[in-house]
């Protein structure tokens, strides 16, 4: 079974250091394709290079967020949704590429700004169909996601919109088997069952519940540990360069 880690990614000023540890977490796992989405028009020579550098078996694609989803002038990145487009375009790329008779295989939405436990894939590849588990330093919480008993989530750690959401958990929270990315041709980011669209938030249950409920979703992870930290990666201060102390010559990002 292979594991498809889909990531969005855009420039900024971290972005070559999130990637390159990306690179070296999946470096670790066996049977991995790791699906690169560039918000971009095309392949960027960063992102480009860093893969020709990193011994995984990579895809390349690019495609920029559209006015849609691009956050008005003057208002802060987070008042419309990240990474959706190009996510539904890795999602793409599955369902040309593979079928619902060659479909051995789970995806897993891994953002570049994330940390990740080596055991975390474990939990992964055993997804038969939609498999959930906590991911820490999420919506103001240590952690946020399921408490399993027996496999299956008996309750849920969350404080935004808990009660609206079916499943109040990080995009870095679940997996989905590949064969029901060909049951359902309708599912994709940005789109509830209903074929609304996501409100903000709701990405994540709105995807999910695609392929499982509250009830049906396989529990994994650890009890007691997390296995995947939306650590987001902080920018640099780089004060000093306004102040005549222009560092020339050495790339840093
Ligand atoms: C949270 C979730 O962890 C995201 O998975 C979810 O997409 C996001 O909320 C949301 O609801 O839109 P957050 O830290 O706020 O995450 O988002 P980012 O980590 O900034 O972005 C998520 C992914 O999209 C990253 O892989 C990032 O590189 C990518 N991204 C971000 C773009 O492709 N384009 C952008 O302009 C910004």
């Amino acid at each position: 079974k292979t594991i498809f880690v889909i990531t969005p990614t855009h420039s900024c000023v971290t972005q070559k250091i999130d990637l390159n540890s990306m690179c070296h977490t999946l470096m670790s796992v066996q049977k991995v394709i790791w699906i690169i989405i560039e918000d971009s028009q095309k392949p960027t020579d960063l992102v480009t290079k860093l893969i020709q550098r990193c011994n995984v078996e990579i895809v390349h694609l690019a495609i920029p967020t559209s006015s849609d989803y691009r956050a008005e002038k003057g208002k802060p990145a987070h008042s419309k949704s990240r990474g959706v487009e190009q996510r539904n375009a890795g999602l793409n790329w599955l369902r040309e590429n593979y079928s619902s008779h060659n479909c051995s295989g789970v995806f897993y939405f891994g953002d570049d700004d994330n940390k990740y436990d080596l055991r975390l894939f474990e939990d992964i590849h055993n997804t038969q169909i939609a498999s959930v588990w906590k991911v820490a330093w999420v919506g103001g919480l240590k952690w946020e996601g399921p408490t399993c008993q027996n496999g299956r989530a008996t309750s849920w750690h969350s404080v935004f919109e808990t009660e609206l959401r079916e499943f109040p958990l990080d995009m870095a929270g679940f997996a989905v088997h590949l064969c029901q990315l060909m049951k359902h041709p309708e599912a994709r980011i940005g789109v509830n069952i209903h074929g609304d669209r996501s409100k903000g938030g709701h990405l994540e249950t709105d995807f999910l519940q695609h392929f499982a409920n509250k009830s049906s979703v396989e529990c994994r992870g650890s009890e007691s540990e997390t296995y995947v930290w939306h650590s987001k990666t902080s920018s640099p201060s780089l004060y000093g360069e306004k102040n005549g102390h222009s560092s020339k010559s050495v790339e840093t990002r």
